[in-house]
């Protein structure tokens, strides 16, 4: 039999299914009020007490907790948000849906995150708010970036997306910003099908937040702030709350994959292996790998396609030089180390259906192209 290693896999039990289940003979399937319906209030709980933060509020994806965290915080016309274009286009894009302009930053080399020392030279007077996005599950340098923003009163919303579980000094991220947005989706370190939730520990903008996912409702028919339909389904609320008792193993299995891996990659010359030490604590969302220049990435791709692994290239075409983005101007941005990076890596999956004997596979056909 062929092997197959997909990039991600949703790891769904009979847990799941039962709780879905209870959704459904209930018959309550959504609750359009400010709190939400009896799925949600619990995924919620849990949520916050994961991350260690005051409130988790769920929306229905990723891209509307960006969007959610930008309207609360008053993004609007006009204004500048801070954003790597070495990211997904949903970071960029709900600030483009708000009439604001992303300004593109360049990333770290070393962590493929926002580099925070050039953060400073990009503000200017209609600047609002700094997105660090934790790429491939590795906090951005979150520190530096809050001094930043306390200086210049910028706003700083987290796209941990990608990053549940990830750690950053010892604290979750999420609640290394004002407010922390996660994905859902499947393939992530957990999923709810699609979804996505908002952290914060501000009691004010989490009521506004909760407002805005229910069209600015303050009681039903009282459209008190502009809003929009956001609401996480109730049926989507019960996988997540099984998800999340799933997901110290999850993740446990995950940093497994990743030290067999580096166990081995190690000795290969010409890779340059993922960053991680105490105070940045992957969640190994991917193991995001380096090739040295000489050597074409998209070749080593295709014959570990070829075997079976599917290992992935994510962001070849970074957000600003994408087709719309070129075509509103930014594709004249200096982003060496983002265009670098868009060329040199690609991702390996560990997620916890990749089985040591998968592990050992994929290192022995790294070893095997790269000599
Ligand atoms: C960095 C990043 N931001 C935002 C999103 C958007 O999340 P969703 O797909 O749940 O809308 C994703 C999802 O892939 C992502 O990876």
């Amino acid at each position: 039999m062929t092997r197959h290693i997909p990039i991600g896999k949703p790891l769904l039990g009979v847990e799941e299914i039962r709780s879905v289940l209870k959704v459904l003979e209930s018959g309550v399937l959504s609750v359009p009020s400010t709190s939400g319906g009896p799925m949600i209030q619990a995924f919620e709980k849990t949520l916050a007490e994961y991350v260690r933060c005051k409130h988790a509020i769920a929306v229905n994806s990723g891209t509307s907790a960006l969007s959610v965290s930008l309207m609360a915080l008053g993004v609007k016309a006009g204004d500048e948000v801070i954003v790597p274009s070495f990211t997904y286009g949903a970071t960029a894009n709900t600030v483009l849906l708000l009439g604001a302009k992303p300004l593109f930053i360049d990333i770290d080399p070393k962590t493929y995150n926002m580099d925070p020392d050039l953060i400073e030279a990009k503000i200017t007077g209609r600047t609002k708010a700094i997105v660090p996005v934790h790429l491939f599950g590795l906090c951005a340098d979150m520190d530096l970036i809050n001094e930043i923003a306390a200086i210049h009163g910028l706003h700083v919303i987290e796209d941990a997306a990608q990053a549940l579980g990830s750690e950053y000094k010892g604290k979750k991220a999420g609640n290394l910003g004002d407010v922390g947005c996660f994905s859902f989706y499947p393939g992530k370190v957990m999923t709810t099908g699609e979804g996505g939730a908002i952290t914060t520990n501000n009691d004010e903008l989490a009521l506004r937040m909760r407002m805005i996912r229910n069209h600015g409702q303050e009681k039903a028919y009282e459209f008190a702030v502009l809003g929009s339909n956001y609401r996480m389904p109730e049926m989507e609320a019960a996988i997540g709350v099984e998800q999340l008792k799933k997901l110290p193993s999850f993740l446990e299995a995950r940093r497994n994959n990743a030290r067999r891996l580096g166990e081995t990659l190690q000795f290969v010359s010409s890779l340059t292996l993922p960053f991680e030490n105490e105070l940045f604590k992957h969640n190994w969302y991917l193991y995001t790998i380096k090739l040295d220049a000489s050597i074409d990435r998209d070749t080593v791709v295709q014959k570990l396609n070829a075997d079976g692994i599917e290992a992935r290239v994510y962001y070849s075409a970074p957000v600003h030089t994408t087709p719309l983005y070129r075509r509103l101007g930014f594709a004249t941005e200096h982003l060496p180390f983002t265009m670098e990076a868009s060329k040199s890596i690609f991702s390996l999956p560990v997620h916890p259906g990749v089985s040591p004997q998968d592990v050992d596979f994929m290192t022995g056909a790294v070893k095997k192209i790269l000599g």
